[in-house]
């Protein structure tokens, strides 16, 4: 495609399939000329404690889903082969990669921009597309592309919900459908979180009123917070573009959401 002159687009995924991955290879689809997906669930970004083993492979399922999306190509490496024993490269962004998400996932964005960057050299796309729902993750993987020169432009797509307002996610797969409402607070807490910030309540207050509200549905709240959205710094100007994250956890598993707010 590459040497015909064509245009390709690129969706890293790590499997299990749903309407927000569909939605980021239609985007693709509509803007360049092939979309190549890959299926990798990738060791390097899951710690010692968490889902690896147990993170649903639904392979079968996943390539019939890009295929009928229109997909040109799908990339599924094999472990072995991506890291070999003598594998001993890493990337890691400084700092952005160390709060929110990274400081309850110690190493995590170190996985994913290593995966990342090894992924784009081999399928060397002209677009790569993420979802805004790991908001942090599009962060790092921009800053690295932008630090490290690589050649390849960068397109965040919202984030695709459940009729309830839960954000989608291959997680969500691991929630009964009462479980799934129970999480829906979650949304509704940062569209009230949006509300309070844009009457001008200080983002600390609304930090907390957001995660009382959370928690009040019986989840555990692992941070909510209002964060500059390039710096992920906490966001504490009267005005400005800020982004409002929350992440939570039900029945032992881990949800992340977020809004975009402009302070005005
Ligand atoms: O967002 C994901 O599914 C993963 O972090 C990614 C970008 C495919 C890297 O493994």
């Amino acid at each position: 495609m590459r040497a015909r002159g064509k245009r390709i687009g690129f969706v890293p995924t790590m499997g299990a399939l749903h309407d927000g991955h569909l939605s980021l290879i239609k985007s693709a689809r509509q803007r360049t000329d092939g979309v190549v997906a890959s299926i990798f669930v990738n060791p390097l970004q899951f710690g010692p404690t968490e889902d690896f083993k147990r993170y649903p492979r639904p392979l079968r399922k996943d390539t019939a889903l890009l295929h009928s999306a229109g997909t040109a190509a799908v990339f599924v490496p094999d472990v072995a082969a991506f890291y070999p024993p003598e594998f001993k490269t890493a990337v890691s962004v400084d700092d952005l990669g160390d709060r929110l998400e990274g400081a309850v996932r110690p190493g995590h964005f170190r996985g994913v921009t290593t995966v990342v960057m090894k992924l784009l050299q081999i399928v060397q796309p002209h677009v790569l597309y993420l979802g805004q729902k790991d908001f942090q993750q599009a962060v790092l993987l921009r800053r690295m592309i932008l630090d490290l020169c690589v050649p390849v432009d960068v397109r965040v797509c919202p984030i695709v919900r459940e009729k309830n307002g839960l954000a989608m996610s291959s997680r969500n797969a691991y929630l009964s459908s009462e479980k799934k409402e129970q999480a829906a607070v979650i949304r509704r807490g940062l569209q009230e979180g949006k509300r309070l910030l844009r009457n001008g309540e200080p983002a600390r207050r609304v930090e907390a009123r957001v995660a009382k509200l959370i928690q009040s549905a019986g989840l555990s709240v692992d941070y909510v917070s209002v964060a500059d959205r390039e710096s992920l710094e906490p966001f504490r100007a009267k005005t400005g573009q800020a982004v409002l994250l929350a992440a939570a956890k039900l029945s032992g598993v881990r949800l992340i959401d977020n809004v975009l707010v402009d302070v005005t």
